[in-house]
């Protein structure tokens, strides 16, 4: 099963959406094995953002993504990545489809609520990035087999 990291960034926690969020996760039958809040430090956010370093909004991303704390998570599901991908809706929300998390809830490239890792390999350097491996839970639900077919 796919893993992949999420987080809810400052303006979903700013504006009470942290919830919300959550809720459209678990709709589409994700497992929640990981959950924190936390207070992104300067090195850590220019970490996770370091493919970005040379781009002209690098310093506001910074900025943003340390203003107030975020959620972290980390999500199991078939194909969980992609999955959480088509969630989220696209990186602009003015292009996002309805429906999808930055389409219902967000009009701004730099408050788009919400970061989910881009692919198998960046979410493993992700997830060990917030998390250590004593965090992620294995457990199973009653739910799991009317989810994804075993
Ligand atoms: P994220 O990493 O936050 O999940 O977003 P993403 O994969 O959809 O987009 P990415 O290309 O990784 O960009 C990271 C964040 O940088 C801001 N951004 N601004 N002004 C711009 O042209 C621009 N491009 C990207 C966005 O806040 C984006 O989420
Ligand atoms: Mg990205």
């Amino acid at each position: 099963m796919e893993r992949t990291l999420v987080l809810i960034k400052p303006d979903a926690v700013q504006r009470g959406l942290i919830g919300q969020v959550i809720t459209r996760l678990e709709y589409r039958g994700l497992k929640i094995v990981a959950l924190k809040i936390i207070r992104i430090s300067e090195e850590l956010a220019e970490e996770h953002y370091a493919a970005h370093t040379d781009k002209p909004f690098f310093k506001g991303l910074v900025s943003f993504i340390t203003s107030s704390p975020v959620v972290a998570l980390v999500l199991e599901g078939k194909g969980a990545v992609g999955l959480v991908r088509r969630t989220m809706g696209a990186t602009d929300p003015s292009q996002a489809d309805l429906g999808s998390i930055r389409g219902d809830f967000a009009q701004d490239m730099g408050r788009n609520i919400i970061h989910g890792s881009d692919s198998p390999e960046s979410a493993r350097e992700e997830i060990s990035r917030f998390f250590s491996d004593g965090d992620l839970l294995d457990y199973d639900r009653d739910l799991d087999g009317w989810i994804i077919e075993s």
